[in-house]
């Protein structure tokens, strides 16, 4: 059951899609105190775990440390960062009984989960405008089905998009892309997308191809097509000012652009240097953004990633403004530490500062509303002006899309990626513990930076995170400019690389249907053990597995030099490990713990006690996976409902596309 408690006068965010009565009374768990501001606190158990926050910093269980929604670019992602791109206010506290609660608030919210006091959760607003869902459900499941009912249908992706793709910040000329066409295509790994960041455009303007480079862009991306690769341009949230520039034009003309106090359009320094953000919470600004992408898909393009749209701020001309008489004083001041530090991080500080934020308002229904009260719906609201527009375009087809900053509700809009991490051991984890809670929040299209964004990755880094990548159905692997080449075919042990995104499009049916499944029935594709087995203490707390689907647990190798590892099974299960020769080991293992080898060119799954999973041939690209190669692997006398379909008609039927194998 779901009650809705309105508080204030909250901003009506377009997260829920079921219309409900609101309460002003109090939730059945916790205390409120309102005054100015919004706090609602909880005291905890020692055992009480929490789970939530979709995307977001640190463990499943989120218990023990402090997290804030506030939609942030921030490339380091070190352990005590508290906001991350996104911003998705949905738990589950789990004491003797779950409960739900999704705090439905635009601007800043702080989850404080026993980091001050290890005993309290304190849930912390800065004005007393919220809207609260409370969910009572028989178990996490059933709580997260009935958010997700709230919510609405999580975005399909067409099934090219579970292919494995290639990005990187630096591909700048056609041969850029040719090389990484034939650097895979030639070393036979298999390659279905090749993603094209911002310079692709002329001066970085969205809506615009460098004609030096691209002079034919039409017969370029229909080549690529006749290869079996798609390209998927990047679009920024900034909107270039440039005399000429026609969106800027538009733009300005409509007073479609976020505006200062004095009704003049903001002006910040994104990538094109100076620009104006699109008012992405003024729905006709929204519907001309979004009929924007026709110029793309008018050439062939079927697929976006929509960036910047925290939006980051690099600086406004105020910012510059402080820091010049930051060091204007410097220069006259005598020489200090503090001077010296003080001065230099004025730099830092004016980047997505949050005077920036109040500086800029929303024409929301006619009425102007700060940014920074609605900052975590920017992103949101960019992704919902692609999709209409795409639906408006294009209403019979999927188009691949999806979304740095998100809010909840962009799940019916598209996917997300997590962001700029790093070639980090450590963020191969994070990539992994961010799974489920974003599942939670209806995010199923889904993935990381294989490899990791920034800094130099190594071989077996990359080989180990593309293991993990097998299983996201978002799979790309992306890099910054001026960081070490991560493309596959760029490493000696090419051999391995095949060998592990093989096992991708070997277990492509299986991941899609899954992925189906979780979308139409508003389920989960990646599962915690602590969801599944709530009365095993051991797989409660073992947050390094995840279950994918109805079927499988994985355990992936997430150390340098570690030559496999030690995986915990909840219950009787049979290992799968893909070798390199294409050939597939199976062993039956008791619960319990065991050590399981691993080399780098291997990945290993593991079928759950009385199932079976359908396998198909290797393939170089998803419309090459041979649905009569299927093999059922798992338990004897077990069936296997698989879900296909076209991979491209929009609105696919469940009833229509499933049928059941049996082994
Ligand atoms: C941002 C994006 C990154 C992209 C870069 C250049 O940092 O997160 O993916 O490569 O901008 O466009």
């Amino acid at each position: 059951m779901i009650k809705k408690f309105s508080y204030g006068s909250p901003f009506d965010t377009e997260a829920a899609v079921l219309q409900m009565e609101a309460y002003r009374g109090n939730p059945s768990i916790g205390t409120l105190m309102i005054d100015n501001t919004f706090t609602f606190s909880y005291e905890m158990s020692k055992d009480t775990a929490v789970y939530g926050l979709g995307e977001a910093n640190r463990g499943i269980n989120k218990r023990g440390y402090i997290y804030e929604s506030y939609c942030s670019d921030d490339p380091h992602h070190q352990e005590e960062k508290r906001s991350l791109y996104a911003a998705h206010n949905f738990i589950v506290i789990v004491d003797k009984k779950p409960i739900g609660l999704f705090f439905d608030y635009p601007g800043k919210i702080t989850f404080d989960i026993g980091y001050t006091d290890y005993h309290r959760l304190t849930v912390t607003t800065p004005t007393a405008d919220i809207t609260i869902y409370e969910i009572d459900g028989n178990n996490i499941y059933d709580i997260v089905k009935q958010f997700r009912g709230l919510i609405g249908p999580s975005y399909i992706a067409p099934k090219f998009a579970f292919g494995y793709g290639q990005s990187r910040w630096g591909y700048k000329t056609k041969q850029d892309f040719y090389d990484v066409l034939s650097g895979y295509r030639e070393n036979g790994i298999p390659l279905d997308m090749i993603y094209m960041d911002i310079d692709y455009m002329e001066g970085f303007k969205d809506f615009t191809i460098n004609e030096d480079e691209f002079p034919d862009f039409t017969d370029f991306v229909n080549d690529m097509k006749k290869n079996h690769i798609r390209l998927i341009p990047i679009i920024d949230a900034g909107i270039k000012i440039e005399d000429g520039y026609d969106v800027y034009e538009e733009g300005v003309l409509h007073n479609y652009f976020c505006k200062k106090e004095d009704g003049s359009d903001f002006v910040a320094a994104v990538w094109p240097g100076y620009t104006h953000f699109p008012d992405f919470l003024n729905k006709e600004a929204r519907d001309w953004f979004g009929l924007k992408y026709k110029f793309l898909t008018d050439m062939g393009i079927e697929g976006f990633w929509n960036d910047m749209n925290e939006p980051a701020i690099f600086f406004t001309p105020e910012g510059i403004e402080t820091v010049k008489k930051a060091c204007e004083n410097f220069i006259k001041a005598d020489t200090t530490v503090q001077n010296f530090w003080g001065t230099g991080g004025e730099f830092d500080n004016i980047k997505n500062w949050a005077e920036d934020y109040a500086r800029f308002y929303h024409n929301v229904d006619g009425k102007m509303v700060v940014h920074d009260k609605v900052h975590n719906l920017y992103g949101f609201n960019m992704t919902r002006a692609a999709k209409d527009g795409l639906d408006k375009i294009m209403p019979e087809k999927r188009v691949l899309l999806f979304s740095r900053s998100s809010y909840v509700g962009m799940h019916r809009y598209g996917g997300v990626w997590t962001g700029d991490n790093k070639s980090w051991w450590s963020h191969i984890l994070l990539n992994l513990k961010m799974l489920p809670s974003l599942n939670m929040c209806g995010f199923i299209y889904i993935g990381a930076d294989l490899g990791g964004f920034g800094c130099n990755t190594t071989s077996d880094l990359l080989l180990r995170w593309l293991a993990l990548g097998v299983f996201t159905p978002l799979m790309r692997n992306h890099s910054a400019d001026g960081t070490r080449y991560q493309e596959c075919y760029r490493f000696e042990d090419i051999n391995s690389f095949r060998a592990v995104i093989n096992v991708r499009y070997r277990l492509l049916p299986y991941i899609y249907s899954e992925y189906m499944k979780a979308c139409l029935n508003d389920e989960m594709y990646f599962k915690p053990l602590a969801f599944e087995y709530p009365d095993d203490m051991i797989a409660r707390e073992t947050e390094t597995q995840l279950l994918i689907g109805n079927e499988i647990m994985i355990a992936p190798v997430y150390e340098q030099n570690a030559s496999g590892r030690v995986v915990y099974l909840p219950e009787e299960m049979m290992l799968l490990k893909f070798k390199n020769d294409g050939s597939i080991e199976e062993k039956n293992l008791q619960k319990g713990h065991h050590y399981i080898d691993i080399s780098l060119d291997e990945v290993v799954i593991f079928i759950r006690s009385g199932k079976c999973i359908p396998i198909a041939a290797p393939a170089q690209y998803v419309d090459a996976v041979d649905q009569n190669s299927i093999v059922l692997h798992g338990y004897k006398g077990a069936s296997y409902i698989l879900y296909d379909d076209d991979g491209i008609t929009a609105n696919p039927d469940y009833a229509d596309n499933i049928k059941t194998y049996f082994v």
